[in-house]
C-alpha cells in the first residue's frame, strides 16, 4: 500500500510518497536526497543511520517513515555549524567518517538531553554506535569539550 506523508526534516515540511514498509532512512535518501544518515548493518545496531526525532537519537534503518509523519526530524544536513559538529573536527574524531554523521546526532541528543553528563553516563550513550576504525577517545574527548562550553555559556 502507499500512502503520502508530511514530514518536518530540519525545520522544513517536506511531502513524500511511501509504502507502509519503508523506512525513514530509505524516504531521506531516495526521496529527499539527504544522504547523510549512513546505511550500515540495517539492524538497528551500529547507529551509522541515525536521526533526531522529536530531539531523541533515533535509528533510522529500523523506524518506518509513517511513524515519523508529523514529528520533528534533524538529520546531521540540519546541524551544519553545530558544536558538536565542530568538536569532532577539532579533536579529530574521526577517520574514514562512514559512522560520524551517525555519533554526531547521538552527541548532539546527549549534550542537549543530560548538559551535566558524566563519563557514565557518556560511555552508556556512545554504545549505541560502532565505530570500526578510531578511538573512542577522541569522540568522548568532543564530547566532553562540548559540555564544558555550554557550561560556560
Ligand atoms: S544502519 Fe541503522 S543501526 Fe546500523
Ligand atoms: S571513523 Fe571509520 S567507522 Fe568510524
Amino acid at each position: 500500500m502507499i500512502t503520502k506523508v508530511g514530514l518536518r526534516i530540519n525545520g522544513e515540511n517536506r511531502e513524500g510518497i511511501v509504502r507502509m514498509a519503508d523506512t525513514l532512512l530509505d524516504t531521506l535518501q531516495d526521496q529527499f536526497d539527504l544522504t547523510g544518515a549512513k546505511r550500515g548493518c540495517e539492524n538497528g545496531d551500529c547507529g551509522s543511520c541515525t536521526v533526531l526525532i522529536d530531539g531523541w537519537p533515533m535509528k533510522s534503518c529500523i523506524t518506518l517513515t509513517v511513524e515519523a509523519a508529523g514529528k520533528k526530524i534533524t538529520t546531521i544536513e540540519g546541524l551544519q555549524g553545530s558544536l558538536v559538529q565542530k568538536a569532532f573536527m577539532d579533536k579529530w574524531a574521526f577517520q574514514c567518517g562512514y559512522c560520524t554523521p551517525g555519533f554526531i546526532m547521538n552527541c548532539h541528543a546527549l549534550v542537549n538531553i543530560h548538559p551535566d553528563a558524566n563519563d557514565k553516563v557518556i560511555e552508556e550513550w556512545l554504545e549505541s554506535n560502532i565505530c570500526r576504525c578510531t578511538s573512542y577517545q577522541e569522540i568522548r574527548e568532543a564530547v566532553r569539550s562540548v559540555l564544558q562550553k555550554k557550561g560556560e555559556m
